[in-house]
């Protein structure tokens, strides 16, 4: 087990394109595990390798028991859409309203470098849109239409640990309900 700190919001690794895994070797294989153990600690739905400081496009998902993770993801999405609540573990303690697609078909590899693909809608397909922003430096709140980026600007700049000199602080003052990705 080894929980790795979180980063926050601000966190110029959040910002950055990850680069495509070449090697699958133990090195991915610990990244790997170590995403599954922070994700499962927090606890969230979901976390990217830039979320712990590794700029990587590798991301594990938790959601209604299942547990995955996929690298090198490329998604098809589907043309119908979702409308609900949308969290994140780097800006935490914080939900709102986030239009994604209903269904999702990723395909990528397994952390030994056997192709995947990972059929999923609603919550899953959520999980892996969000995650996949992660790996090109896109967040959630990106995604909202402009009041909703307004309110969340807003509540970022007022939250107690937005701007601490810390930004690796790992534990939330507020949980997400499960729904932090
Ligand atoms: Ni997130």
């Amino acid at each position: 087990m080894s929980v790795q700190p979180i980063r926050l919001f601000g966190d110029p690794v959040l910002r950055t394109k990850a680069v495509e895994v070449v090697d699958f070797d133990a090195e991915l294989r610990r990244l790997v595990s170590d995403l599954t153990d922070t994700m499962l600690e927090a606890p969230g739905a979901g976390l990217a390798a830039p979320q712990i400081g590794v700029g990587l496009r590798v991301f594990t998902w938790s959601v209604d028991g299942e547990v995955g993770h996929l690298v090198n993801p490329v998604l098809d999405l589907s043309e119908e859409t979702q409308d609900g609540p949308e969290g994140c573990l780097s800006i935490p303690g914080m939900v709102f309203d986030c239009r994604r697609a209903l269904s999702v078909v990723a395909r990528g590899f397994n952390q030994h470098g056997e192709p995947v693909t990972i059929e999923g809608s609603e919550k899953l397909a959520r999980a892996i849109q969000h995650e996949t922003d992660h790996l090109d430096g896109i967040l959630f709140v990106d995604r909202l239409d402009p009041d909703g980026r307004k309110a969340a600007m807003r509540a970022i700049r007022e939250a107690e640990w937005f701007g601490l000199d810390r930004p690796t602080v790992k534990v939330s003052p507020h949980r997400t309900n499960g729904l932090g990705f």
